[in-house]
Order: C-alpha cells, then structure tokens, then sequence
C-alpha cells in the first residue's frame, strides 16, 4: 500500500505511545504505560507520569521501529502530539520527536490530541468521511466535534462543563470499590446487572439547563447521585449490588451521550458519527450508539477498543493526513499547549 511513512509519538497522560503508519495502513502500535504507577493515588500523577514517559521514550520507539521493520530514517515525517494534555508530559514527546526530526532530518508536525483521536479511525476504516460529527469521550475530555476536514476544521459543537465522560466512569468505580482506570472494570461488572435498576440522573437533558448546554454535557450531579445511592445502602446496612449499579450508571452515560450526539448530527446536517476516546471502548455505549443511529439513518464507526485508547498510532494517523494533504509542517520551536483547543 502507498502514502506516507509517518512516525506518530503520544505523551500526554499516562501512556507513551509511538505507533508507526504507512498512509491508513497501521505497521507498529507500541504503547508503555505507567497506570499502574497512579493506581494507588486513584487518579494520574503529572510528576510520576512525566518521569514514566522518560524512561520508557526510548525503549517504546525500538519496540515500534522493530515491529514495524522500519529503520528510523526511512520515515517521511515525525508526528507528535503538542497538546493538550499534561504540561511536563507533553513535554517528554514533543522534545524526542525534536530530536528526532533533527537527527534524522524530517519534518516535525505537531497534532492535537482530539483530532487524532478521530483520525485514528482511518487506520481501522479507511478514509474519514468528512464532514462528520466525532463525539470524543476519554478520561480528559467530553466533547462533540464537527469535523470539515480532519487537518484544519475542527470545530466543538460542546463539551462537558464539569466532569469528563471517563472521569465519571473512574470516580463511580472507586465507589463502587473496583480498581482504576474504572471503566473497563465498570463495563464487565455492568454485564450481569440491571440497568433499569436504578433511573439515575441524565445531565443536561431537560428544561432551561438544555436549552442553555443544548450541546454540552454534565456528569458530575450523576456521579453524586450514584455516591448517594450507595451511601444510603450502606447507612440501611445492606449490600450494594455493584453489577446493578453499575448498568445503571452505564446506561445513563451512554444515553446521554448518544442522545447529544445523534441531536447534533441531525442539527449539523451530518450522517456520519464517529465516537472516539477511552470511553469509547465501552460495550454499552458502542451498542447503544448503533442501535439508535440506524434508527435515524444516521452511520456509526468506531474503532477498536485498542485504537480507542491513547496511543502512537493515532497521532502517526494524523499525521500522515496532514502530509498527505501537504500541510505546512511545525517549526522547530513547536510548543507543548496542556490547553490546545482544538
Ligand atoms: O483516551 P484515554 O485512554 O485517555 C485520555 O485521553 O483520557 O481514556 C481513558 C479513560 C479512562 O477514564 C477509562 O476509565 C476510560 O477511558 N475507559 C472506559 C473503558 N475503557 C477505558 N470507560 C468505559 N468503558 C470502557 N470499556
Ligand atoms: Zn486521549
């Protein structure tokens, strides 16, 4: 297959990825992460994960160049992701993917995080179909995106005003006693439960508050409501059904955010939906997302839960788009933007 050989570098949370992409064709997909490291505090530790990114920079771009069967020179560009994310962790891969660009005498594009995110899909489903509406839902970030043109129009529709999609997720599941990250934990445990056992509270989604953030979601109020809830249980000295909980805070997640979704898509004009991000990888949410949509004409694509999740391939996926399409690339003094918007 043709199109641009590009190397793709991601540190902007806990995973250092560096993925390597020939065009949409994915070669290498290697991904260090240091979750394990932040397990105990519940959450990602900036400090801890910088350093992870560090040590495991080097070791993550032979394991990528080795699978791949390429040798670093024979790269036609360097892609990193500049923002936004953690501060000291961006930094980590902006610098090696300088080094490299100088090393090796490549050019050096700097991606958004979000956008790559969507590009992603190409490497599972070929080119984007453009326009389209990408809701994007990770530990970081709730948004929905309509997409013109996946290297310049990129513009939010709306986004969380308070907690991410998957912070939700993560802050529930500790309730809930299961480890962190909680989704995927949430999600197995979700599939023996009832999600009707509980009507939990949709965000958003009625009277002023919509009409206000017709677009934009809210999740901390479902949070609290879930830690009532179990509270109460708790106080009464009876078991919390975790299974059963967990559906039904699953549902109301997934709900809200394929109802949003499909509302925007029909209010943009746009058939295609693309739901990307961590969250993404949720059962419930993917099937949800597809039954509805079919309903209304509109197509879904997803990509597979391991491309979902921060990684290198996606920012090499963008990257190479933005060959493709002969963007300018970045200069050498390319910043690391926590706050890049979109
Ligand atoms: O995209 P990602 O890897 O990192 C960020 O950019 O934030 O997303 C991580 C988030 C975590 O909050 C994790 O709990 C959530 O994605 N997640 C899931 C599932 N797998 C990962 N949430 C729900 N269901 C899943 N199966
Ligand atoms: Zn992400």
């Amino acid at each position: 297959t043709d199109g641009p050989l590009v190397l793709g570098i991601e540190t902007s949370c806990d995973e250092t990825g560096v993925g390597i992409v020939r065009g949409h064709t994915l070669l290498a997909d290697a991904v260090a992460s240091s979750v394990e490291e932040h397990a105990r505090f519940g959450g990602v530790v900036p400090e801890v994960a910088s350093r992870a990114h560090l040590e495991a920079m080097v070791p993550t771009l032979e394991r990528a160049a080795e699978t791949a069967g390429v040798r670093l020179h024979e790269v036609d560009a360097i892609a990193v992701t500049s923002g936004p994310g953690l501060a000291g962790a961006l930094l980590v891969g902006v610098a090696a993917a300088k080094a490299l660009a100088i090393g090796l005498g490549k050019p050096l594009y700097g991606v958004n995080h979000l956008a790559a995110h969507v590009a992603v899909d190409q490497l599972e489903h070929g080119s984007l179909p453009e326009p389209c509406l990408a809701l994007l839902v990770s530990g970081g970030h709730s948004s929905l995106l309509q997409v013109t043109d996946i290297t310049t129009g990129v513009d939010p529709m709306g986004a969380t005003i308070d907690d991410a999609a998957g912070e939700a997720f993560d802050k529930v599941a500790r309730l809930l006693g299961l480890p962190f990250p909680g989704g995927p934990h949430i999600d197995r445990a979700a599939r023996d439960g009832d999600a009707a056992y509980v009507a939990f509270p949709r965000g958003l989604t009625s009277g002023r508050d919509m009409e206000r953030h017709r677009f934009d979601f809210s999740f901390s109020g479902l949070k609290t409501a879930v830690a009532r809830w179990v509270e109460a249980r708790e106080r009464a000295g009876e078991p919390v059904p975790v299974a059963d909980v967990a559906a039904a805070f699953q549902e109301a997640v997934s709900d809200v955010l394929v109802r949003k979704a499909l509302d925007a898509a029909a209010t943009a004009g746009i058939d295609d939906l693309l739901i990307g991000g961590g969250v993404a990888a949720n059962s419930r949410l993917r099937a949800m997302a597809v039954e509805r949509a079919e309903r209304v004409g509109v197509r879904v694509r997803v990509p597979r839960p391991g491309l979902c999740t921060d990684n290198g391939a996606m920012v090499a996926a963008l990257g190479a788009e933005l060959v493709a399409r002969g963007r300018t690339p970045s200069s050498l003094d390319l910043p690391a933007d926590s706050s890049q918007p979109v």
